[in-house]
């Protein structure tokens, strides 16, 4: 029998997209819409395209931890609704699972550094390029979709990543800022 990776990874990724609106009712299409931003980006970057596969999977996986996040219960055993992007525990869950995904060249530590913040002030205190390329392309693209979602348009999410500036790739968000009117507003 053939097995289709890209298929399991659209079916994994329509899946977590689901679960994930569940909690973040703002989280549509959450993981395409980082894949598609974080593709845009290694294009500006001229990424070769093997790398661009490995990173296009790994931005529409990154949030694969959340199912660890949602079972979290309360003291009363109630499961608990919070916001799941800002537990760690997303990150190491979802590291994790992909132990075995079958990606064209394995990196470490992608998804669970995929919330560092390049100031340091993320939540393992990884700094600046010791976040490795993909996770700091998809911690911009990450923030950019869920702006995107709340309605805002391509001016208030440069500047909203102008004021959370210490958090992104300056070099990264330069690239974004200069081509605003394709990746900012998904065009
Ligand atoms: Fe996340
Ligand atoms: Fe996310």
């Amino acid at each position: 029998m053939l097995f289709n990776v890209n298929q399991l990874l659209i079916s994994l990724s329509r899946t977590l997209d689901f679960a994930e609106k569940d909690l973040l009712p703002n989280h549509i299409n959450h993981g395409m819409r980082v894949a598609y931003i974080s593709a845009r980006i290694a294009e500006k970057i001229n990424m070769p395209y093997k790398d661009r596969f490995d990173l296009i999977s790994y931005a529409l996986l990154h949030d694969n931890g959340v199912m660890a996040s949602m079972r979290k219960l309360d003291i009363h055993g109630r499961q608990t609704t919070y916001n799941v992007e800002s537990d760690p525990v997303h990150c190491l869950e979802g590291e994790k699972n992909l132990a075995h995904f079958p990606f064209l060249s394995r990196q470490k530590n992608i998804v669970l550094y995929h919330h560092e913040k390049y100031d340091g002030s993320g939540p393992f205190g990884i700094t600046g390029m010791n976040i490795p390329l993909y996770s700091r392309i998809i911690s911009l693209a990450d923030y950019i979709a869920i702006r995107y979602s709340e309605g805002k348009g391509p001016d208030a999410i440069k500047n909203s990543i102008m004021k959370d500036a210490c958090r992104f790739d300056p070099d990264l968000c330069e690239v974004v800022f200069g081509c605003s009117a394709g990746i900012l507003s998904f065009g």
